[in-house]
């Protein structure tokens, strides 16, 4: 892990055409469901980023047998459940890899510590825990059932349970429970979440019935469902192809292309937006992969304008909002974002650092507890400033989102946290070099 920090400066435009790394989300399952299927899974284009190596790590703990064959590619041959690990699960940053794989353990007799770094034994778990206690499982944890808990499952309920919060990873935990529920589980989503575990619990051989009522979706498992090993194509990641993509909107002259992005409508939020802010975004070649649509998008340097963005449309671009908030530095006028209050539980409180790493670098911010307002520089005529010195707190999304800034401001961005960018874009610092960018250690 690099210790320097990292520091990103104005330069030239930026051209190329490069791969976006592989989905995080559906790398992250891809793992998880072939070790409680029966057989072998063999996935491709797997996102070989910290967060997923530490969740093939726990299948291995949990008993399935996990094999890179090359680069992205890997076989998991899975035992049809979990057996004991006789070590703590250490799932590092990753919150979707805890929270996915203790709603997967709690189907199972047995006992699991799990832990993780400061971050995440920071984060809450009772999202999780509370569904979870209901079904029968059993925890002690921290205070506000904070890492490091032990988890004891087996002879769950089912459970007909609302989100309280729209949140894909408590769906999805919920959900992998209900493989081992007695009259399986309902979850009903208020406002519709990514829906990747969905799709590869049908591409597994398990039967998912998705209803409508009224923009309310019910997700029902029945119980008793088997799975059984498949192929996994991972597409590439919209969450990591926003970085170059933005990128190139923002510094004069560029073009970029990201090639393979998936095209989920649960996760293309922040392409709607910025094309509604007036960005030149253009998507072809678009087919279906492992169930999944999937193009290539190109942008080009465009004059954006401030908007205000849909609180409805948060699910579908939560972890975008801290490179959105970069877009919206260099618009003309405020981009006012609201209904964005699961921000500030991710990595790091992502409200408070987008805005202090965006004031550092001279641009006007305003803070509310659920939401922020960006004024983009352009109508005055001033452009953005940069020259901050930006605290991550080891956020992977605020270490990019800033290094970006870096490369369009008037003067470089330094970041302090380099090592985190691993867990979900490990290639990031050279990609970006190669499209033209200057990163350098600072
Ligand atoms: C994820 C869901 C989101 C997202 C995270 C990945 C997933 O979290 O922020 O990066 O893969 O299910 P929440 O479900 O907690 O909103």
């Amino acid at each position: 892990m690099t210790t320097a920090g990292l520091k990103s400066a104005p330069g030239g435009a930026l051209r190329g055409t490069v791969r976006a790394p592989g989905d995080k989300s559906i790398s992250h399952r891809s793992m998880i469901l072939g070790a409680l299927a029966s057989g072998t899974t063999t996935i491709e284009g797997l996102l070989e980023g910290d967060d997923v190596l530490a969740t093939a790590r726990a299948m291995q703990a949990f008993g399935a047998r996990v094999e890179q064959e090359g680069v992205g590619r890997w076989r998991v041959e899975g035992k049809g459940g979990f057996s004991e690990p006789s070590d703590v699960i250490d799932c590092g940053n990753a919150g979707t890899g805890v929270r996915l794989i203790m709603g997967a353990a709690a189907g199972f007799a047995m006992c699991a510590t799990f832990t993780g770094d400061s971050s995440l034994r920071g984060r809450p778990m009772g999202r999780v825990l509370d569904p979870l206690a209901r079904m029968g499982a059993t925890w002690y944890g921290r205070d506000k059932g904070r890492l490091p808990l032990t988890l004891k499952g087996g002879s769950l309920r089912g459970l007909v349970y609302t989100l309280p919060m729209a949140s894909a990873q408590v769906k999805s935990a919920v959900l992998l429970a209900g493989l081992h529920a007695e009259g399986g589980v309902e979850v009903i989503e208020p406002e519709a979440t990514r829906d990747h575990t969905e799709r590869m619990l049908r591409a597994f051989g398990a039967e998912v019935l998705v209803e409508d009522r009224g923009g309310v979706r019910h997700v029902r498992l029945p119980e008793g469902q088997k799975l059984k090993g498949t192929h996994v194509q991972v597409p590439g990641d919209p969450s990591s192809a926003a970085f170059p993509l933005v990128a190139a909107l923002i510094v004069p002259g560029s073009e970029v292309t990201v090639e393979g992005v998936m095209l989920n409508v649960l996760r293309t939020g922040l392409f709607t937006t910025l094309q509604e802010m007036g960005a030149d975004l253009t998507i072809s070649n678009v087919r279906v992969e492992s169930g999944e649509d999937v193009g290539d998008i190109t942008a080009r340097h465009s004059q954006l304008k401030g908007v205000v963005v849909p609180p409805e449309r948060a699910p579908a671009m939560i972890d975008e909002y801290p490179i959105l908030a970069v877009a919206a530095a260099f618009a003309d006028g405020p981009t006012i974002m609201r209904g964005i209050g699961e921000m500030r539980v991710k990595e790091s409180d992502r409200i408070a650092l987008t805005a202090a790493g965006l004031q550092a670098c001279g641009v006007t911010v305003e803070e509310e507890p659920e939401g922020m307002t960006v004024v983009g520089t352009k109508g005055g005529n001033h452009p953005v400033r940069g020259g901050g010195k930006v605290i991550t707190h080891g956020d992977h999304r605020i270490a990019m989102s800033h290094l970006i800034l870096g490369l369009a401001a008037q003067e470089p961005v330094e970041i302090d946290e380099p090592g985190m960018i691993a867990t979900s874009f490990p290639g990031f610092v050279s990609l970006m070099t190669g499209l033209g960018g200057s990163i350098v250690e600072a």
